[in-house]
């Protein structure tokens, strides 16, 4: 019997899917899954007729599978991963292929990497991002781990992910160890800042605007077919238009305290690791926090004071200025995300393209976006980039939306509807732009009280000083003293 070209292990709704699609493109994919009920059910329901082979036992499903071996694990991100690795390990042969498509942690990554290769095995964690639907139509996916396996899994994963417009694949090798998980932590991140300026939109509309369900609707549809068009976007669209059973929209019926399994914090965490100002994220997750202690903000509103909002100017101008406020925080946060991804990439010796990157997210995954094949076109004209901002056609666009940006922030400040992700992006904006910023009076400061140094604006970088500010200190700096 001809052996599979793939095994894949855990039939929850990614990985049957996955396998779905991986058979519809012509390949045949045996499975496994730690409840053979799963597998039963999988092959004589769903999978029926189809050149895809259950298996029983690791054992069989490693029988099955034409060598070099690849397997795919779809199992939950955690300790799971490291128990199938110790299974599967003593059935594999020299140059079989390990992969992980959950969302493992990337230092997991780089560790399970090592240790597999080690074992004289080829590990890939990739990133899958497109949820059940982009699993079976085409997700974006995000390999990386030992480049020596990416021959053999390319075929696979470039002809099962999303395609552009001009037929390349949403899937191109990110790195070596972590990186591949690395790059979809970002993803995730930034659909956490993405997910929340539409939320922000959506507040100002409905709290100092008085829009409808419906109203919104009607705007978010317009803005989906401009530059904003985005599956996020279009995905809001179609939430503000469903009805409940009474006829009202559900999106007012739904508990506002938003969950959330750790990606965005994981990212959060990598930014103050690598000292990155990756601010509109961590708003993105804090006020994720926030809207989960509902019964304290539900108590705080009877207690703590503020203006009621109240807005008589003129409407439709205002619904532009929150698009451009929308459009120009965007920007910010992944002009955030990418220097993370550039500092990162310094770090652990990564060699990340940034364009391709951009084509990796452009489409299939959750943050699809037409906006993502500029940022490509600004890497791709420009791969040492510092900055997003400082590319032309993003500069262009964040001088002509701020304006608007800046009116919406006000606006939300003085009505006291909060919009953190859309006003900490403007100070990062407004920050980054400022060639003289006050961490002089902080170094001072830093100095008087601890003794920590500064440099001089007249001397040369690198050389420091220390004041005896009081003139009863001596004369040691922290920084020459050794205990
Ligand atoms: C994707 C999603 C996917 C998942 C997130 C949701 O790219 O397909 O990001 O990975 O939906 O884990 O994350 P939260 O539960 O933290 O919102």
């Amino acid at each position: 019997m001809k052996k599979s070209d793939i095994g894949l292990i855990g039939l929850a709704v990614m990985g049957e899917n996955l396998v779905m699609n991986m058979e519809s493109k012509g390949f045949t994919v045996s499975v496994y899954n730690r409840t053979a009920e799963k597998v039963t059910r999988f092959v004589e329901g769903r999978a029926k007729g189809k050149n895809i082979v259950g298996t029983y036992s690791l054992e069989e499903l490693v029988a099955s599978i034409e060598k070099p071996r690849k397997i795919m694990m779809m199992i939950k991100a955690g300790s799971s991963v490291d128990e199938m690795i110790d299974k599967l390990l003593p059935l594999l042969d020299d140059g079989d292929i390990l992969i992980d498509g959950g969302n493992s942690h990337f230092p997991d990554t780089a560790r399970r990497t090592a240790y597999v290769e080690s074992k004289g095995k080829l590990y890939i964690g990739t990133g899958v991002s497109g949820g059940e639907e982009g699993a079976l139509k085409g997700p974006s996916l995000m390999p990386g781990g030992s480049p020596a396996a990416w021959e053999s899994v390319k075929p696979i994963f470039q002809s099962i992910c999303a395609h552009v417009e001009d037929g390349s694949p949403c899937c191109d090798w990110v790195g070596e160890n972590g990186a591949g998980h690395f790059v979809k932590m970002v993803h995730n991140g930034i659909e956490y800042g993405d997910m929340q300026l539409i939320c922000e939109a959506y507040q100002l509309m409905r709290d100092l605007l008085g829009l409808t369900a419906d109203e919104m609707h009607d705007i978010f549809a317009k803005w989906n077919t401009e530059e904003l068009d985005s599956y996020l976007i279009e995905i809001t669209t179609e939430i503000l238009a469903y009805k409940d059973t009474d006829g009202e929209p559900i999106v007012e019926k739904i508990l506002d305290t938003a969950g959330q399994k750790g990606t965005g914090k994981w990212t959060g965490i990598a930014a103050l690791d690598e000292g990155v100002p990756l601010t509109l994220i961590g708003e993105a997750v804090f006020s994720r926090c926030l809207s989960a202690i509902k019964e304290e903000r539900v108590a705080a509103s009877k207690v703590l004071t503020g203006p009621k909002p109240s807005f008589d100017g003129d409407k439709a101008q205002f619904i532009e200025d929150i698009k451009n406020a929308l459009f120009a925080a965007k920007i910010v946060s992944y002009a955030q995300g990418y220097t993370l991804m550039r500092d990162a990439a310094k770090t652990y010796g990564w060699n990340l393209n940034y364009g391709g990157i951009a084509l990796m997210w452009r489409g299939g995954c959750i943050i699809r976006s037409v906006f993502l094949g500029k940022i490509k076109e600004a890497f791709d004209n420009n791969p040492a980039l510092t900055n997003l901002l400082l590319d032309p056609y993003f500069k262009d666009v964040m001088d002509k939306a701020q304006d608007g940006w800046r009116r919406v922030c006000a606006a939300a400040m003085m009505n006291g509807i909060p919009i953190p992700a859309m006003t900490t992006a403007l100070g990062y904006y407004d920050g980054y732009r400022c060639a003289r910023l006050p961490a002089n009076l902080l170094q001072a400061q830093r100095d008087y009280f601890g003794a920590h140094t500064y440099e001089r604006v007249d001397a040369e970088r690198g050389k420091f000083f220390h004041t005896n500010w009081t003139g009863e200190g001596g004369d040691t700096a922290a920084s020459q003293y050794t205990v």
